[in-house]
């Protein structure tokens, strides 16, 4: 666990480890996680592609997790915002990301890939990763979910209004997420400290689906001091 002084010192650090990944071997199979998280991390990666010319065109993308019932191309699905703020400043070439459909074949798909080289993920407010939800086991895979209050509540701005935000989406399973070769968990802010605490600290298990991330065998988390800040406070007494 890594904690630094500003969030951009985390977002340099791993756009540089998925950089120096894509000039190893030219094809990374990519986990993309949206939200306010990882944006940070894209931009970087974008700076590296113009300053250092960094190729990504070989690099394959998968999404974590997308919303069901919104129409195809609708500019809050997760795939328009992976377009404009990854694979189009990066140069992927669009066909080469994927978002999941059909819970079977995006296994298949990322298995056929070859696996996911590096996932990023972030951790929602109520302890979920992509959209797995309290309650998701260990062992769940790519499939459809029912989506939190909380969830919901935090997209409600985007969509205008709790009751425009979609009841249900698809996300990759704690499974697929712990065979990724290598995850990267991140953190920032104030209000993430206290789920932060909760999934560095308690039992690991569905209650809080974040706590799974540490059977990762190469797991790395960066989090800024105001995400850590609730971390191994022991209580007094
Ligand atoms: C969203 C996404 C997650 C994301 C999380 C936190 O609902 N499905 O993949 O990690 O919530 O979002 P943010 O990074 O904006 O706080």
């Amino acid at each position: 666990m890594i904690v630094v002084e500003r969030r951009e010192d985390a977002e340099r650090m791993l756009a540089r480890e998925i950089a120096d990944l894509v000039r190893a071997s030219g094809r990374v199979v990519l986990g993309i996680a949206t939200g306010r998280t990882p944006a940070g991390v894209y931009r970087e990666l974008a700076r590296l592609r113009k300053e250092e010319e960094v190729d990504f065109r070989r690099v394959e993308a998968f999404l974590l997790d997308e919303y069901l019932d919104l129409a195809t191309g609708d500019a809050r699905s997760f795939l328009a915002w992976t377009r404009e703020r990854v694979l189009d400043p990066l140069g992927i070439p669009a066909a080469q990301a994927r978002c999941p459909e059909n819970g079977e074949e995006y296994e298949r798909a990322i298995r056929d890939a070859g696996g996911l080289d590096l996932q990023i993920l972030g951790i929602g407010r109520n302890g979920h990763v992509a959209f797995n939800e309290p309650g998701s086991r260990r062992d769940s895979r790519t499939r459809v979910v029912e989506l939190h209050p909380w969830t919901r509540e935090d997209a409600s701005e985007t969509f205008g209004g709790i009751d425009r935000v979609p009841r249900r989406a698809i996300t990759m399973g704690i499974e697929t997420i712990l065979e990724a070769k290598r995850l990267r968990v991140l953190a920032f802010g104030a209000a993430k400290a206290q789920v932060v605490a909760q999934a560095f600290e308690r039992p690991i298990g569905p209650e809080v689906p974040a706590t799974f991330v540490r059977e990762h065998p190469d797991l790395e988390v960066w989090l800024d001091r105001e995400a850590a800040s609730e971390l191994f406070r022991t209580s007094p007494g």
